[in-house]
């Protein structure tokens, strides 16, 4: 028996794992909350994926891979649509972008979001229309907006005083008149992790409200008259559960809007509420369905826009992870497993922060199933870490797993869609895995494997 075997532990669990984790659960479930739609364990006991078993998945295209539900995906972006039949839906390409991924948000008719020229580059090459592609990012270069500005980007969403004055020179160079969000700084304190909050007053994003630059910032661009002022734009974090951020977030930018109809005689046609939407990522995490986040997020709207006297703007929403975070789990192969005494078994993957950093890097939480096989051996309570130099390598913190785990084995990660593969690095040369999408039994690589030829081909020394 390993050293964390449920049995051992009875009694004994420890500071181990967190309070949730500590009653061992039937290892071999799948929650569905927390899986792509189209994943079941198969009568064999390996996990399926739109009809593919995973170890012939592993076997085609090797591990570490992203495999993305392609049906999974296409699903959460006609939800969103149907959820706000009359906005706009941004899809956050910063969660991930490929060309594949853009002809599948295009084709189920959402719009999207870049935040930097590599991002613009990838939508275009796709053949996203440019007039629904909607241009983020706090340090837009003279490039990156002549680029956005000459292709025809829908909008801008404007950052700061510098880059008002950068498109507006541009826009004058070229004749043009560039539609144009102004991104207001709310001051709200959304409850998420600290770095992927981002309305509190002290960071970088946008123009402050309480400060006053975020109206002056729209006087500014109403009164120079040569970028036209489309609405006003707030995103407050990301990973958000709790509607309230919304509603004082939507209350103060719409407040601002009044002032601007009360300075200036205009009332702005758009709001963007921004994106996001929390997803699960443990059984612990209790997401709201798209309906009821614009059920919910209507309602603020229309009694805030009913107490200013304003007309209800044209709205638009900017979801990244809740469309593509479920759709995705990370197949890896086991490769050691650990059992350090008296603390805890490490079962080590062939990936790690490379392919997720989110785990170092926010303390994220994530789940993890045996992938390859059933297994009726007792749970043990494991930590999935990866192969890099650092301790705090680690994929899933704490996960039981069979205690009859060995090498060999195939591992899903769930919930790793979104903020992974565009994330990821290559610590310790280790190249960045495939992303394969699956749909109807069929498979295909849409982001294929790096190889080390790829990485030495950038070491020109
Ligand atoms: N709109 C704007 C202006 C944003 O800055 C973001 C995310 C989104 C929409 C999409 O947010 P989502 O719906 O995906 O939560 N790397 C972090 C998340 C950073 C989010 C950055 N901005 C993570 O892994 O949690």
């Amino acid at each position: 028996m390993r050293a964390h075997e449920a049995g051992a532990l009875h009694g004994d669990i420890g500071n181990r794992g967190p309070a949730w984790l500590r009653t061992p659960v039937d290892v071999n479930a799948l929650v569905p909350q927390l899986w792509p739609r189209h994943v079941a364990r198969g009568p064999a006991g390996a996990l399926t994926v739109a009809g593919l078993d995973v170890r012939d998945l592993a076997a085609e295209f090797g591990t570490a891979a992203y495999v993305l539900d392609e049906d999974d995906l296409r699903g959460r972006c006609r939800e969103f649509r149907a959820a706000f039949p009359d906005a706009d839906v941004y899809y956050a390409g910063k969660a991930f972008l490929c060309r594949a991924v853009v002809r599948m948000i295009a084709e189920e008719g959402l719009f999207l979001d870049v935040c930097t020229g590599g991002e613009l580059a990838t939508a275009l090459s796709a053949g996203m229309p440019p007039e629904r592609i909607g241009f983020h990012g706090n340090n837009k270069s003279v490039a990156e907006l002549t680029r956005a500005v000459d292709a025809g980007v829908g909008r801008i969403i404007v950052d700061s005083f510098t880059e008002i004055d950068r498109l507006s020179e541009l826009a004058r160079e070229r004749g043009v008149r560039p539609k144009v969000l102004v991104r207001v700084t709310v001051g709200v304190e959304a409850h998420t992790h600290e770095f992927i909050a981002t309305a509190h007053e002290d960071q970088k994003f946008g123009f402050s409200l309480a400060g006053g630059a975020a109206a002056t910032a729209a006087f500014r661009i109403l009164d120079e008259d040569v970028l036209e002022l489309r609405g006003l734009h707030s995103h407050i974090g990301s990973q958000i559960f709790d509607a309230s951020g919304f509603e004082v977030s939507a209350r103060r930018v719409l407040a601002l809007q009044a002032q601007i109809r009360d300075a200036r005689g205009v009332e702005l046609p758009e709001l963007d509420l921004g994106g996001g939407f929390g997803i699960a990522y443990t059984t612990q995490d209790d997401p709201a369905s798209p309906h009821e986040l614009a059920k919910r997020l209507r309602k603020i709207v229309d009694g805030e826009c009913a107490a200013e006297n304003l007309a209800v703007p044209h709205l638009s929403v900017e979801p990244g992870r809740a469309i593509v975070g479920p759709a995705v789990f990370t197949l890896y192969e086991v490769g050691t497993v650990k059992d350090v005494d008296g603390l805890r078994t490490y079962v080590s993957v062939d990936g790690g922060m490379s392919d997720n950093i989110r785990t170092a890097l926010y303390d994220a939480s994530y789940s993890a199933t045996l992938a390859n096989r059933a297994s009726s051996t007792v749970p043990m309570l494991a930590r999935v870490v990866g192969k890099h130099c650092e301790s705090g390598d680690i994929v899933v913190k704490d996960e039981f797993l069979p205690a009859d785990v060995q090498p060999g084995d195939l591992l899903a990660v769930p919930g790793t869609g979104a903020y992974c593969r565009s994330m990821a690095s290559n610590y310790n040369h280790v190249p960045r895995p495939s992303v394969v999408a699956v749909r109807d039994g069929h498979a295909r690589v849409i982001v294929r494997r790096e190889t080390e030829d790829d990485l030495l081909a950038l070491d020109v020394g």
